[in-house]
């Protein structure tokens, strides 16, 4: 039995090939902020009130009007084929009967439309939400939204922390490129002829710009989310562009290495945008308490993405059901012992920075 997110780390480092457990693991050169991002939590404090909790607690939450039973959200993470023969159909089922929103990467190995099919099949339909990196192509782009909307996607997640690919110096030394044979990008499948589905027909485009961001808001009605604006005046851009909502991400430290941990940013970003758009966070998140302090300081939820990949390598469907129950059961541990009755019981006022001890 696996009782924390650690748990899942180690038995799936000690089950997967070495070189798939550090394309999981591994973040952009020196890893600074893969660090940086668990180590904010570690950090900051929680200032519990007593004697005014209740006897149930209130988990859910609602996102562009989508109930969901958990503010944890499945943050957007490829090739699940790498380490379960199911990949994301199995990801999505574990996600659909806890209730948890799943973000379907453009490079899943399993295409969004299977996905799809696989949970309402299981009776269970829960949002799910679609990224994507938006290809120079625009036919191409279009093209994929077309696929995640008629996949029943309810909200587009649009990753612009990657105009070049980020520098995985782990993948470059394992020599870690490309999907092994007989798994493919699937959403990128006869998306014009012939294609494939290989890695790199991602186009990562550093020529991408604020126009591409109106273009789609052109193109479709889903809600979009822009994933990896660090920098308050792009927060104010992306809100000023139309975006409605943020999911404040450093890529779990895969991109620039040396950004600051995205709880550190969290409240810069909900100062610029001013609670115009939801702000979601994601990156080291791996507790309850780590739910908490984010929720506590105004995110409106967290994504996870490492721990689900572990889970998944460990245990399939099963494990990554185990991840979410365990993550439920200490979120809703935490707002007890923090005297919170729900959600939104978690004020700013119940989390603090050390005032004194070593620097
Ligand atoms: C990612 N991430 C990611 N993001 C994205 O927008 N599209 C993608 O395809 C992927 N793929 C991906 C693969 C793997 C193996 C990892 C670990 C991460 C980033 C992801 O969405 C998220 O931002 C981070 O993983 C959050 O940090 P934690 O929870 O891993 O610390």
């Amino acid at each position: 039995m696996r009782y924390t997110v650690h748990d899942f780390e180690i038995a799936a480092r000690a089950e997967l090939d070495p070189v798939y457990a550090d394309f999981i693991a591994g973040g952009a050169r020196d890893e600074i902020t893969v660090r940086a991002n668990e180590a904010a939590f570690g950090r900051l404090q929680l200032l519990p009130r007593v004697l005014r909790g209740s006897a149930e607690r209130e988990l859910g939450i609602s996102l562009f009007g989508h109930r969901a039973s958990l503010p944890i959200l499945i943050s957007p993470t490829a090739f699940h084929k790498l380490v379960d023969p199911e990949g994301e159909l199995a990801t999505a089922r574990a996600a659909a009967a806890a209730g948890v929103i799943m973000i379907v990467s453009m490079a899943s190995t399993v295409a969004v439309g299977q996905v799809a099919d696989a949970v309402r099949a299981a009776g269970d339909d829960v949002p799910r939400w679609f990224q994507l990196y938006i290809q120079p192509d625009l036919e191409i782009t279009e093209a994929l939204v077309r696929r995640a909307t008629d996949a029943g996607c309810s909200a587009l997640v649009v990753t612009v922390d990657s105009p070049v690919l980020g520098a995985g110096e782990r993948n470059r030394r394992n020599g870690f490129h490309d999907l092994p044979p007989g798994l493919r990008c699937e959403n990128l499948v006869d998306l014009r002829d012939g294609e494939r589905g290989h890695v790199r027909q991602i186009a990562m485009s550093p020529e991408l710009n604020w126009e591409h961001v109106d273009w789609l808001r052109g193109i479709t009605s889903l809600p979009i989310l822009l994933k990896g604006v660090l920098h308050p005046e792009d927060a104010r851009l992306a809100v000023r562009h139309g975006v409605d909502g943020l999911l404040l991400s450093n890529h779990g430290g895969r991109q620039l290495d040396t950004v600051p941990a995205t709880l550190e940013l969290l409240p810069e970003i909900l100062a610029a945008v001013e609670g115009r758009v939801p702000v979601v966070l994601d990156g080291g998140v791996r507790r309850g308490t780590d739910v908490v302090k984010a929720l506590a300081l105004g995110a409106s939820a967290v994504g996870i993405g490492r721990p689900v990949m572990w889970a998944l390598a460990e245990g399939g469907e099963k494990g990554v059901r185990r991840l979410l129950e365990l993550l439920r059961d200490e979120l809703d541990d935490t707002l007890a012992l923090c005297g919170a009755s729900g959600l939104a019981d978690l004020t700013p006022d119940l989390v603090r920075v050390p005032t004194w001890g070593p620097v």
